[in-house]
Parts: structure tokens; sequence; C-alpha cells
């Protein structure tokens, strides 16, 4: 493998801090980042910890190996929704490492509206739930919430990938031999009282966790009948008189070692073989990257500049460099892990399609996980490429991405426009994982292509009655859909719903695909069996 000689390395390293535009947007990242960590000084995580209690991120740090780290999901999910008063949708969700082994962890946030499920809360815990079932990846709940945010229950009550799906998902992992094991350390009341029930092992913190289908406030205006939480379905209650709960602990702390305890009996998956080097870093300077990232989209950066600040060693053996080169192809290693990397290097043509195709099939075959860094603007359009067959030849390569029998991984490093997202593992083509940079843009196509067509659409329609827009009226709708593009479009809009799995420091980014591919070894990797190809 040779390594990939950076044409801009001197430019970059010649000014020595290497300022850019991207300096900005990562201090807005950094910020909003800020927001949802730090927050000891609001009255309800003081009151939280005043009870005795770990916060859900102290919980899980406990609850982890020492020294390893925890890949935390959608850390702003609902950012900038609601006032904000749901930071990270009240649920800390995320992969980390107990008694070496990989598990995903969902940890309610008792401090944000008492750990209820809006709907973001509620899609970031099936999320995880289906990052383990994807991964073999055993589940521990850490249980501290009031259940449905009720002044919202039509949004998390009644539908398929609503709350129930979180019991049938519990019992779906488990009966596919995943491990689930619940931790009660608050409130599990009404539906949430299927949590730590439907676990296959059940602990729970005496004192402080509670399970019960109604409260005692329900339970006096049903029945009359008077009794304390505690009584009703604490810890003593449900470890020696019901049996919904298996383990007595103390404390949190206690709660925490005996789920570690749990780990250290539960049998070791069957991992997928992959020749593992030793990590090493890349031959440039990573933060080199800053000054290279596109946060102007208009403008193309040479994807090569971008590989080689991300690959061990900078090395990179280049799949049919001279052909389609709008996309770029080839194998390396990150953090040690060898990877299939496919990358945009300006829009899609049917040469970079047919070649995108015949990479993946190279990977399938060779038991590669692949990396996906989009930035793509979408496919050539006009009536020369449309003759070409453009459209079966992006068939072709949304074919292989759909069917890749390896693990994918998608980091969006610039623009994600219309089916470009799609040939490049968008989330409707379940990549393990999806991250974001702070500069990535995400919608069907930019907001000046939307408006231009809508403008012309409105022009067509008034043109068969005989009128014609002003050129005032023009405008407004020109700016009303550039506006409302450059809103929806952000790396924010879509981390808060959720249609990612979280915005990264583009300098994580070889932490984050190193612990996706790490647990994606979990499952055996499938064989190659790919649809009809349209030739
Ligand atoms: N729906 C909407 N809001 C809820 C809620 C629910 N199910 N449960 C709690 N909240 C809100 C409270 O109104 C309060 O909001 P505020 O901060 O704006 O005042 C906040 O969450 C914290 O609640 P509070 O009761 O002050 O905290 P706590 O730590 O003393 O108790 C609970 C937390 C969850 C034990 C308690 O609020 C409770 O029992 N809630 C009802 C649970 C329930 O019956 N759920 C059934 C739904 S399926």
């Amino acid at each position: 493998m040779y390594p990939i000689h950076s044409k801009i390395q001197a430019k970059v390293s010649s000014n020595g801090t290497a300022k850019s535009p991207f300096y900005a947007l990562l201090g807005e990242f950094e910020q909003a980042l800020s927001g949802v960590l730090n927050r000891e000084t609001q009255p309800a995580v003081k009151r939280h910890k005043e009870k005795g209690k770990l916060t859900a991120r102290e919980r899980i740090k406990l609850l982890i190996d020492t020294n390893t780290s925890f890949l935390e999901l959608s850390a702003l999910a609902a950012y900038n929704q609601k006032d904000n008063a749901f930071p990270s949708a009240g649920v800390v969700t995320g992969i980390g490492v107990i008694h070496g082994r990989e598990a995903v962890i969902v940890a309610n946030d008792a401090t944000v509206k008492g750990g209820t499920y809006i709907k973001e809360t509620v899609k970031k815990h099936l999320r995880a739930q289906e990052i383990a079932m994807e991964n073999n990846l055993p589940c521990v709940y850490l249980v501290d919430s009031g259940g449905a945010f009720l002044p919202e229950q039509d949004s998390v009550f009644p539908d398929r990938d609503h709350f129930g799906r979180i019991f049938y998902n519990q019992a779906r992992l488990s009966a596919m031999g995943i491990p689930q094991i619940s931790i009660v350390m608050g409130s599990c009341t009404a539906g949430g009282a299927y949590i730590p029930a439907m676990s296959d092992e059940t602990i729970i913190v005496r004192n402080q966790g509670t399970i019960f289908i109604g409260g005692p406030p329900l339970v006096k205006a049903a029945t009359g009948e008077e009794v304390t939480a505690e009584e009703l379905g604490g810890g003593e209650v449900h470890t020696s008189i019901s049996g919904v709960a298996d383990h007595l602990a103390e404390s949190d702390a206690h709660a925490l070692e005996i789920c570690r305890n749990i780990f250290e009996s539960l049998p070791k998956p069957q991992r997928q073989k992959l020749d593992i080097a030793q990590p090493e870093a890349p031959a440039y300077t990573e933060d080199e990257l800053y000054s290279l990232i596109p946060v102007d989209l208009k403008r193309q950066t040479d994807v090569h500049e971008i590989i080689a600040r991300l690959v061990d060693g900078s090395r990179f053996h280049e799949f049919k460099e001279s052909y389609g080169t709008t996309l770029v192809t080839g194998f390396a290693r990150i953090m040690g892990f060898p990877v299939g990397i496919i990358a945009n290097n300006g829009f899609f043509t049917s040469e970079s399609s047919l070649k995108g195709a015949h990479f993946i099939e190279l990977c399938s075959h060779r038991k590669v996980p692949i990396v996906f860094l989009q930035n793509t603007t979408g496919f050539i359009v006009g009536k020369k490429y449309e003759h070409g067959g453009i459209a079966r030849d992006g068939a072709k390569l949304i074919n292989a991405v759909a069917n890749a029998s390896v693990p994918i991984f998608t980091v969006v490093i610039g623009a994600s426009y219309g089916a470009g997202n799609y040939a490049m593992a968008g989330r409707a083509f379940n990549p393990r994982l999806l991250l974001m940079w702070p500069n990535a843009k995400i919608a069907v196509m930019g907001g000046e292509q939307a408006s231009n067509v809508l403008v012309s659409i409105k022009e067509q329609q008034l043109k068969a009655n005989g009128k014609e827009l002003t050129p005032d009226e023009r405008q407004r709708i020109k700016q009303e859909i550039l506006s409302k593009y450059e809103v929806e479009s952000s790396a924010y809009y879509s981390t808060s719903r959720i249609w990612d799995d979280g915005i990264i420091d583009p300098l994580d980014t070889r932490k984050y695909l190193a612990l996706g591919i790490s647990a994606s070894l979990n499952r055996p990797f499938g064989e190659p069996n790919f649809g009809v190809f349209r030739m």
C-alpha cells in the first residue's frame, strides 16, 4: 500500500495554526454539546444528586471498564426543539465495554422531566436496540423514568415504532440469545415497568428503585388502598415477595457492580475474524483536517486529502484510480482495522456508479467492512447522461449498497443530497453507524436548486393561464424555500430528529469508526448475496 502524497500539506503546515472557517462551526458544535453535557448547576440535577443518586453519564462511567471509551450516540437528540427542555432527549445511549464485552447501554436521565419519553426519546431507545440486534450486543437498561411524557401521548404510545416496540424488541432480542439486563435505579411506572419485567436479569436499588403498574396515587383512586411507593413496588418487595427483580443492591454503585458481575459469566460470542494490525496514526497531522473540510459545499475538496488524514500511515491502495474519478475507492486501515473506503469526489457518473458497485462486491467477497465518506450533490443530469443509462448504473450501485454483506459505516463529511444519499449508504440503507461532521448538510437537493424548481413550476402554471410571476413574487418564493432549506438541511436539524447517530468532531472520526467496527465483529459477517443487477 502506498502513502497518499498530499498536494496541500505545505500550504497547511506553513502557517502552523491552520485557521479555517471550520473553526467557527466547531465552536458552535462544542457549545451545543457542552449545553447538554454540563448541567450540574441546574436545579433538577442538584435535587437528583441530593438524593444520593448518580447522573446517567456517571452511572455509565462506573459500569464500563476503566480506561475504555463510551461511544455515545445522538447526544444532541431533541436539540433546539421544545425550548431545549429535553437535553439528549432525556436518555443517554451508546456502546461501552463491560468486562471486556461490548454492550449497548440505555440510561434514562431522570433530571430531564423525570426521565419521561417524548418522540425522540423513544426513537433513540429503539435505535440503540436496533444496534444491539445488528451487532449481537447485550443490552443494559439503567432505568429511572416516569414512562411516557403524558402531554404528548399521541406521539409516543400508539404507533408501531412507539413505546410498545421497546418491549417487543426486548422479547425478540432475548429470543435471539442477546442478554437483556435492567438496573432499576429510580422510578419504573406503568408501561415502563415492563423494561425490567421483560429483562433476562434485573437488579433493583433498595429505597430508590420502584416498579409498579400503577403508582400509589392511582391505587388510592382506584381501590382506596393507601400504600407507600416502597411498600407497593420497592426493592425489598420485588426481590423477596414478587420475584419481579433478581438482585437487591444497596446503592447505584453496588447495582452497577452486580451488573458487571453478571457480564463476567456471560458466554462469549463468536467474533468475526479480521486481519487486525497495530493501530497507526495518519502520516499527516490530523488537525490539518480542519483546514480541508468542505465548509463551502459549492467548492469540491479533493477527498484524497481527507482520506490521507483519516487512515493509518495515510496509506491507501486505490482501486480504479483513473476510472470514474468522481468516486474514490480503495483499501486502507483505520486504527488497525482493514476497511474499504468509498468517498465522493464530485457528482455521480455512470462510470463512478459502476466502480462503486464493483468495489462493494470486492469488499463483500473479501469480508472487509466499508466506510462511506459522503460529500455529493447527487447524480449528473442531462440528456447525454440519461441516454447513457445513468439511472440503470446508479441502480446497480444502490443495489450493491443495500445488499453489502459486510458492515457498512457512513460519515457525512459535506453534502448529502438526493439519490447521492442513497448511493452512499444514507440512513435508509442501514449503515451500522451514521455520523455527521458539523458542516454536513442533508436534504433532497440544495436550497438553490429546490427554489429554482419550485419557481419554474409556478411559472409554468401561471403561463397556462396567460399570467406570469412578478420579479418580487419570484424573489419571495425563492427566499422562502432557501430559508427553509437552510434550516432543515443543517446537521443539527438532522441529529435532533435522530436521522443520524450523532454529530462528531472530525478528529474523533477514527475513534468512532474503530469502536463501531470492533462492535460489528460480535456477529460473523454474512456471505455475499446480491440481487439482479440491471445490465
Ligand atoms: N409525563 C409528563 N411529565 C412528567 C411525567 C409524565 N409521566 N412524570 C414526571 N413529569 C414531569 C413533572 O411534571 C416535572 O416537570 P417540571 O420539571 O416541568 O416541573 C418533572 O417531570 C419532574 O417530576 P417530579 O415529580 O418533580 O420529579 P421526581 O423526581 O420527584 O419524580 C417521577 C419523578 C417520574 C417518579 C414522578 O414524577 C412520577 O411518578 N411521575 C408519573 C409517572 C407515571 O405515572 N407515568 C405513567 C406514564 S406511562
